[in-house]
């Protein structure tokens, strides 16, 4: 098979004159290829869908809006404009120059990270992959396979650093990459959350909102890495990732909307007759928030971790927006983490900062978490509701760190493990929940036209209406 490398796979690389990147690529977009075909969006593989393409990094490139079929997405690589005389800009070598090549000593850790990081991005798209049968409009299906699209793409930046900067083990971690399967039994995808089935469209909002929020705050650490080539990539791909979680947050805010119209329609905000009218009540969406946020915590690892301590010592890994913070050594600082202390209660347990960095992403990402749910609420404070949503606390349902497996409410307060018991079915979905949700997930193909459960969006993609055809089904 031979490619036209730049028409093909738009770059920034230089794909066209590097032979043994492309000997690498020639070997594996194939492969991508029938992944994508069987564990891909079903039945959609051609309809013209109305997508955005990256060509290139600048202003007017990287978001070429235009009918595609999915399969003939060009799927790109592309890096953020290199900074000049770019420098380490934390842990032990600050001040040093950043890295063009991966250091010898620091290659497994590296290859690891990026390997972690390319795995979610397949599975997601593996988690929704029958989504496209049950879209509540069609402006909603174009979105799902954006994001789909994506995703894959940003398999492929990953896919570009393991060829380009790896060799060998590279080339056979990026085979893996197409190997692992969301949920499979016998090779799951590397993180718990991109094994959870997504199943319906509640799901799909809440895990862009949740889940790709943990990948914005992952694209930022690495976003600050001395490797230069992963920090511009992941630079790129905030780009794109911004999308994701507008769905996500857009799709709970329309939910939230079509939930106070039906409301006020009635008179009453009892769930049942909530449901009964075909919107969802939001103590269920509350539900749903608690797991999948509780969930997407466990992404960024334990508080106290010292290989997180050794990522940022060495400058591979760094936190979200470093430059907002005066100390890039980090090395004097501690910080307080509350521990269980066996006897169900709390503790505080003083730890390095350096250690506590996953906490300290953690804790970005559920302030941003609540900046979202801020919106949420004042659309239902505005309707005169008291209902507010809640984010649970860090410590509710983790399953990784200090609080794996210890039993608390969702406010965080330890509680026995037989009061956990029977009353989780009341914090998470239950299975009544769950069919109440399947059961409002018809799919509307007629364009402008919106689902009952969830109010139309306030405007359509780029300049287009809502009621563009934003699929036109084959
Ligand atoms: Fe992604
Ligand atoms: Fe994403």
């Amino acid at each position: 098979m031979s490619i036209d490398y730049a028409e093909r796979i738009p770059n920034n690389v230089e794909l066209a004159s590097n032979r043994t990147l492309q000997r690498a690529l020639e070997h594996w977009q194939p492969e991508f290829l029938n992944w994508w075909k069987e564990m891909g969006p079903t039945d959609f593989n051609a309809a013209d869908v109305y997508l955005r393409t990256a060509i290139s990094v600048d202003a007017k490139g990287w978001a070429n809006y235009g009918y595609v079929r999915m399969p003939d997405y060009r799927w790109g690589i592309f890096l953020a404009e290199p900074e000049p005389d770019r420098r380490v800009g934390f842990g032990d070598d600050f001040g040093k120059p950043a890295w063009q090549q991966v250091p010898g000593e620091y290659r497994s850790a590296l290859r690891r990270l990026i390997v972690t990081q390319g795995d979610t991005e397949p599975a997601s798209v593996e988690q929704q992959r029958l989504l496209g049968h049950t879209a509540p409009s069609q402006y909603d299906l174009r979105n799902l396979f954006q994001v789909n699209v994506e995703e894959g793409r940003h398999l492929w930046a990953m896919v570009y650093l393991l060829h380009a900067y790896f060799g060998r083990d590279g080339r056979e971690e990026a085979e893996e990459l197409l190997v692992r399967h969301s949920g499979d039994a016998d090779k799951p995808r590397i993180l718990g959350t991109f094994n959870e089935p997504i199943n319906d469209w509640l799901s799909f909002f809440m895990f862009t909102f949740f889940t790709d929020r943990d990948g914005k705050f992952q694209l930022k650490s690495f976003a600050e890495s001395s490797f230069d080539p992963l920090a511009r990539t992941c630079r790129f791909m905030l780009t794109e990732e911004a999308h994701h979680m507008f769905v996500g947050d857009t799709g709970i805010s329309r939910v939230t909307k079509r939930t106070l119209e039906v409301m006020r329609e009635l008179g009453t905000d009892e769930p049942e007759a909530v449901r009964r009218a075909g919107a969802i009540d939001f103590p269920t969406l509350q539900r749903y928030l608690n797991f999948w946020f509780s969930s997407s915590l466990d992404l960024f690892g334990s508080e106290a971790s010292s290989n997180a301590a050794a990522y940022f010592a060495n400058g591979i890994k760094g936190r979200p927006d470093e430059k907002k913070y005066e100390d890039h050594l980090a090395r004097a600082t501690s910080v307080e983490l509350d521990v269980p202390d066996g006897k169900g209660g709390i503790r505080i347990e003083s730890v390095p900062l350096r250690n506590a960095m996953n906490e300290v992403v953690r804790n970005s990402y559920v302030e941003d978490c609540m900046r979202g749910l801020g919106r949420w609420n004042r659309l239902i404070e505005a309707a005169g509701h008291a209902f507010r949503f809640s984010l649970p606390s860090t410590r509710f349902r983790r399953t990784i760190g200090n609080w794996a497996n210890v039993a608390t409410d969702p406010a965080g307060q330890p509680i026995s493990q037989a009061q956990y018991d029977a009353q989780i079915a009341s914090w998470l979905p239950s299975d009544a929940d769950r069919a109440f949700i399947a059961s409002l997930m018809v799919r509307v193909v007629e364009p402008g036209k919106m689902a009952g459960w969830i109010a139309p969006p306030e405007k359509g993609i780029k300049d287009r209406s809502i009621d563009y055809d934003y699929v036109r089904l084959a």
